[in-house]
């Protein structure tokens, strides 16, 4: 079967999911943490190279100043309970975002995650957190400026070379949960080729055995990247 490099997800549906059992939203995020979990080890186990989660968008800071606050606060108790299991899959924690937009917590324990595990092997996990792909595209564009090049010398190369994906290849399948059919500003320049997967399942749900139904429907695409 063939397997992708490099999948994307925006998870989504957790709030739903508390919803539909009179939970409060947050109880949904706590098990999409789980999520991620079964997530990271079965996409390592099948073979992906790069696996890319939306956690949060630089728009989602409009919800209710609780749900962001304790967002902030899970992703500070998660991002350390994820060590051991980097640990024991070599996989090597990135992040994808404004990490100065962030809470100092919290870019304290991306920093240190990020160079706890600058050696692993294995997959890549890129976190998405304050994460906006037309902020990504702004900020490349303005770097072109900063490193003094030209306007022959601003090419599709130069571009990719400073987004926060620098060095890692295009998507191959983005993946969305929870029944909605949108990209909410995740990797737009990154997924021009993507195959796309939507599935109603919410995120909580979604584990091993759903990722690895949405590996087959990708090996059963037809490629063609706009040749015949
Ligand atoms: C996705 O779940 C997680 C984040 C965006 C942080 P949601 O919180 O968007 O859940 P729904 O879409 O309201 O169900
Ligand atoms: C997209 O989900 C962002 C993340 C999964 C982090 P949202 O729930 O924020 O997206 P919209 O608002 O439904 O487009
Ligand atoms: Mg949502």
């Amino acid at each position: 079967m063939s397997i992708p490099n490099h999948v994307a997800i925006i998870m989504d549906g957790n709030g739903r999911w508390a919803a539909q059992r009179g939970w409060p939203r947050i109880k949904g995020h706590k098990e999409g943490v789980r999520t991620v979990e079964a997530i990271l080890e079965a996409a390592s186990d099948a073979g992906v190279k790069h696996l890319s989660l939306y956690a949060f968008s630089t728009e989602n800071w409009k919800r209710p100043s609780l749900e962001v606050s304790t967002l902030m606060a899970l992703f500070r108790m998660y991002l350390r309970m994820f060590l051991p299991k980097l640990r024991q899959k070599g996989i090597r924690f990135h992040h994808l975002g404004a990490l100065e937009g962030l809470p100092p917590g919290i870019q304290r324990d991306i920093r240190f995650l990020e160079d706890t595990t600058r050696e692993y092997e294995g997959m890549v996990f890129h976190l998405a957190v304050n994460y906006g792909s037309r902020l990504e595209i702004a900020e490349a564009a303005r770097r072109c400026v900063e490193d003094g090049l030209t306007a022959d010398k601003i090419t599709e190369d130069a571009l990719a070379a400073r987004l926060w994906t620098a060095g890692v290849p295009d998507v191959d399948l983005l993946i969305r949960t929870s029944g909605e059919f949108r990209i909410s500003n995740f990797l737009l320049w990154q997924a021009a080729y993507a195959e796309f997967y939507l599935t109603e399942c919410l995120w909580p749900d979604f584990r091993g055995p759903e990722l690895m139904e949405a590996l087959r429907a990708y090996a059963n695409r037809e490629r063609r990247f706009g040749g015949i």
